[in-house]
């Protein structure tokens, strides 16, 4: 457990997969969390386990991408849990495919939920942070921000996510704000089993594939994603500002 003033937590996409183990995590650390996700069952199922634990939580159900639901979700999670002052924006989705095979709606679908969905959620909380002067802003970027053969969206989307981050830094730093990114590699999540299911390869293998490639010799649990997302959000943590923390079992540029 990370040394830390209790706050409200707001982490997108935390039904499932990375986001859940960080609205547990966050939750462990002493902070109230608002699970925030599309799927409203699977977010709300989230957050009564962490309630029946003794945390303070709610599910929420919202499109990231829809700005009048992300501002009802945010004055729900002020009047339900008090003022926000943890963001992660988590929320992904992945639309894989060869640029000469990929939709426009494939494009705007991977931008629309990763960096419009980022933008109006940090846009949303991030006056409550000023108010309190502290908040902790967490991006999930990604390897492929380096480049991934057959995700030129997501790729863009999550280079995008470390731009927009470092900007955060520059612009709310000032008023007690930090703003960093993580960058996973690959982690054993449901995203990924839908990549191997897409692919046609037996989600083992495909794990034990991927791990051929990392230096530490495994893949990702969404509990390694979870420790560094709560480092961010650590008192402590105050003069770390603007960096992207490549979490990938080896080293990513
Ligand atoms: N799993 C990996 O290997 C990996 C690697 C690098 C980065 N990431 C990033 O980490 C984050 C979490 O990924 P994950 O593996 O846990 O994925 P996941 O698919 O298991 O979970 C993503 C969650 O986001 C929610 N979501 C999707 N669209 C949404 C929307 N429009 N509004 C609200 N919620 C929405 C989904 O319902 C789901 O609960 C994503 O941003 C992803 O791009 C994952």
């Amino acid at each position: 457990m990370t040394s830390t003033t209790p706050r409200v937590a707001v982490v997108t996409g935390g039904a499932r997969g990375i986001g859940a183990a960080t609205a547990a995590r966050l939750a462990a650390d002493g902070h109230a969390v608002a699970v925030l996700d599309l799927l409203e069952d699977v977010a709300a199922e989230t957050a009564a386990k962490l309630t029946a634990d003794g945390h303070r939580a709610i599910g929420v159900g919202v499109d990231v991408a829809d700005e009048d639901a992300v501002t009802a979700a945010v004055e729900r999670v002020v009047t339900e849990l008090g003022a926000p002052t943890i963001l992660v924006n988590n929320a992904g989705i992945l639309r894989d495919n060869l640029l000469f095979k990929m939709s426009t709606d494939d494009w705007d679908a991977v931008l629309g939920v990763h960096l419009r969905g980022a933008f109006l959620v940090t846009r949303a909380v991030q006056k409550h942070m000023i108010d309190a002067g502290w908040g902790r802003i967490v991006n999930l970027s990604s390897t492929s921000a380096l480049g991934n053969r057959g995700q030129a969206n997501y790729a863009a989307a999550k280079a995008g996510m470390q731009g927009f981050t470092k900007t955060l830094a520059i612009e709310l730093g000032k008023f007690g704000v930090t703003a960093n990114a993580v960058a996973p590699g690959v982690i054993a999540t449901d995203m990924i089993a839908e990549t191997a299911a897409r692919v046609g390869v037996p989600l083992e293998d495909f794990l034990a594939h991927m791990a051929k490639e990392v230096p530490a010799g495994r893949v990702g649990q969404p509990e390694d994603i979870a420790a560094a997302v709560s480092f961010f959000c650590s008192d402590e943590a105050g003069f770390t500002n603007g960096q992207v923390l490549y979490v990938a079992g080896g080293p990513k540029a």
